[in-house]
């Protein structure tokens, strides 16, 4: 699923209201190794194929229910899936990142989506925040300090694939 989104920096995630993380089509999307996703040494990347959309931009799923993800399907919209509110990002949030990329986001496996290289969030209300590199955003949709990862995934079962 695809959104447009024309006004969006090159380097920012948009968030919509209980409802997917909007990504410009030139920030790279990458999965970690599983040594990188749990902070241990020589774990590699690999590109996401993300689907070229005219529009430029690419959603993500934030709800933990799409059937493609990690790409929203609309599924949300049937969930009921909490706001974001504007709070720190709890200590479960960070997280460890390849010290190789630039602006880039990485899909933790079966877990969040963290930032890497400076990429901003910008709230649904239209506050713009700069976490720190290794903040996960939350894909499962279990997380009570949302849009952050608070280490919910692991009780919840949260699973990419499945
Ligand atoms: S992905 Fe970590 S709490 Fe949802």
């Amino acid at each position: 699923m695809s959104v447009a989104e024309p006004d969006g920096r090159p380097d920012e995630v948009r968030l919509r209201d209980r409802g997917p993380a909007v990504v410009p089509l030139d920030l790279p999307v990458v999965r970690a190794g599983a040594a990188s996703a749990t902070g241990g040494e020589g774990g590699t990347t690999r590109e996401v194929t993300v689907p070229d959309d005219p529009r430029g931009n690419v959603a993500l799923c934030r709800c933990g229910h799409s059937a493609i993800r990690p790409f929203c399907d609309g599924t949300h919209r049937s969930r009921q899936l909490g706001h974001d509110r504007l709070v720190e990002p709890p200590d479960a949030a960070a997280g460890p990142v390849p010290d190789d990329l630039g602006p880039s986001l990485v899909l933790q496996d079966d877990g969040p989506l963290r930032l890497c290289g400076g990429v901003s969030v910008r709230l649904p209300d239209g506050t713009v925040v700069a976490p720190a590199d290794g903040t996960g955003l939350c894909r499962c949709g279990a997380s009570t300090s949302r849009p952050w990862c608070d280490g919910s995934h692991s009780s919840c079962g949260f699973r990419e694939h499945g």
